[in-house]
């Protein structure tokens, strides 16, 4: 957690952004894993933890925008809780460890609430993203469950994501001690990318990293021969030779900042000359896209530079042909490159995207494309200094993708169909680092993680050491 001061400030900067009702931010509770008991890790709602930092399940926070009072709702434990969890922090020291003095009972909320609304007053809150939420909220604001949601408070999303968008320099040098450790997330996995391995020893070595400096991981790990699939999940392949492997992870700080790194290896630890020719042209997508983030442009802009040296790269070894720009305005590089150039990234891997992709990428001046592949651009507006994003170009070579489009005939005056057959069994390689943007450009964050070819090739080629980012937690 960090110091009052910080949430403080920043519940007075969103009472600054809206002046009628009061919001409510609702702790995360318990979810059940197998049975109620055995629940998952537990993890803090996002937004609760912005505003509110307890790290505790079951609470509510109420911001007043009239009469600007907070409050933590919440309940003491009792001594059966005692004996099954040991001894917590009563509700009014907890709520003083983040500046707030007025706390009651939760079972007090519901009445709360309803005095608010029978008075006249809104009552803001962010859509909840949980069924059991869903339930809860509904029965607290008396609207059916199933309407919760659609009747979140547009304005509190504005206001939120106008202040979470832009990262202070705590929050930069949280995220970038999640990226520290996803380096040697990273670099053991390089090490470990041998023939014979199975995908899961290497899986859970590197969430077992995330863990020992704090963790969780901050989505589940994406590891895969199969780069082609985009969010494999399963582990079971064995690693051959002449197979890449895909590991698309990250870890979250215990104050819930995240990192999401990409990189892409051989087994065994060489490129072939088929694979070098294709990873050079995603490198220089990463690097020369890197190279343009700046205040102001937009990152629809950055796609579409991600998407021409893509389509250059790709006419050249003969698998695309034609005008480029003509080529990239008809959408052919979908083919190649299905997904965006990258996401907002904070306290969520994907920053606040249960707020709604629109309300977080795009406003009223850049609006998201309805294009294949071009729609999945989850971040499109112009980019402002504070913002932490990811640049995550990547080639594929998805038969079943492949096939549709050539049955459909599609793009056959840009993609040589014939030639791209003969790659059907490359997969995918994708690079992705986490971008800071700054007054004059961006600063890639955290510990430099090996991306060249003769970075990675050199990585494999060193012997496994057990470390431990020290100064992390
Ligand atoms: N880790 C999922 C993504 O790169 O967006
Ligand atoms: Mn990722
Ligand atoms: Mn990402």
């Amino acid at each position: 957690m960090f110091q009052k001061e910080v949430y403080a400030e920043r519940r007075l900067k969103l009472k600054q952004e809206l002046s009628k009702g009061l919001a409510v931010f609702m702790a995360n509770q318990e979810a059940a894993f197998n049975y109620p008991a055995n629940t998952y890790a537990y993890r803090q709602d996002s937004h609760f933890s912005y505003f509110f930092g307890l790290n505790h399940p079951g609470f509510a926070g109420v911001i007043d925008f009239e009469n600007g009072n907070e409050i933590i709702f919440g309940d003491d434990v009792d001594i059966d809780d005692i004996i099954w969890m040991g001894p917590q922090p009563s509700i009014k020291e907890q709520a003083w460890q983040v500046g707030i003095s007025e706390t009651y009972s939760y079972s007090k909320l519901e009445d709360y609430l309803a005095k608010a609304s029978k008075s006249g007053r809104t009552i803001h809150y962010l859509p909840p993203y949980r069924g059991s939420m869903m339930i809860t909220l509904g029965q607290l604001l008396n609207i059916p469950a199933t309407e919760v949601k659609a009747k979140a408070s547009l304005p509190l999303i504005k206001a939120v994501v106008k202040l979470k968008e832009i990262k202070s320099e705590l929050e930069v040098s949280e995220i970038e001690k999640a990226v520290d450790i996803a380096w040697l997330m990273h670099t053991t996995a390089m090490k470990m990318a041998k023939p014979g391995m199975i995908e899961q020893e290497i899986a859970g070595t590197i969430e077992g990293i995330a863990l020992a400096h704090g963790g969780p991981v901050s989505f589940p790990v994406i590891l895969s021969v199969d780069g082609q699939t985009l969010h494999n999940h399963h582990h079971h392949n064995v690693l051959k030779e002449g197979r890449m492997l895909v590991v698309d992870a990250g870890t979250e700080t215990q104050t819930l900042y995240a990192s999401d790194i990409t990189r892409t290896t051989p087994v065994g630890g060489k490129f072939s000359t088929r694979q070098k020719e294709i990873y050079e042209i995603v490198l220089k997508a990463n690097m020369d896209t890197i190279a343009a983030i700046k205040p102001e442009i937009s990152y629809r802009e950055v796609h579409f530079l991600a998407a021409h040296i893509i389509t250059d790269g790709l006419k050249n070894l003969g698998l695309m042909k034609g005008n480029t720009n003509d080529a990239v305005a008809a959408g052919a590089h979908t083919l190649f490159l299905p997904h965006g150039l990258g996401h907002m990234m904070g306290m969520d891997v994907h920053d606040m995207e249960g707020l709604g992709e629109n309300n977080v990428g795009y406003d009223d001046e850049t609006k998201r494309s309805s294009q294949f592949g071009t729609a999945y651009l989850r971040l499109g507006k112009k980019l402002k200094p504070g913002f932490v994003l990811t640049d995550e170009p990547g080639i594929y070579f998805i038969p079943a993708l492949i096939d549709k489009f050539r049955s459909e005939g599609l793009f056959k005056d840009f993609v040589n169909y014939d030639k791209v057959d003969t790659y059907k069994d490359l997969g995918g390689i994708r690079i992705e680092d986490d971008i800071l943007v700054t007054e004059n450009g961006n600063r890639v964050l955290g510990r430099p993680i090996p991306k060249t070819i003769a970075e990675v090739e050199a990585t494999c080629a060193e012997a496994r050491e057990w470390l431990k980012i020290p100064g992390v937690f």
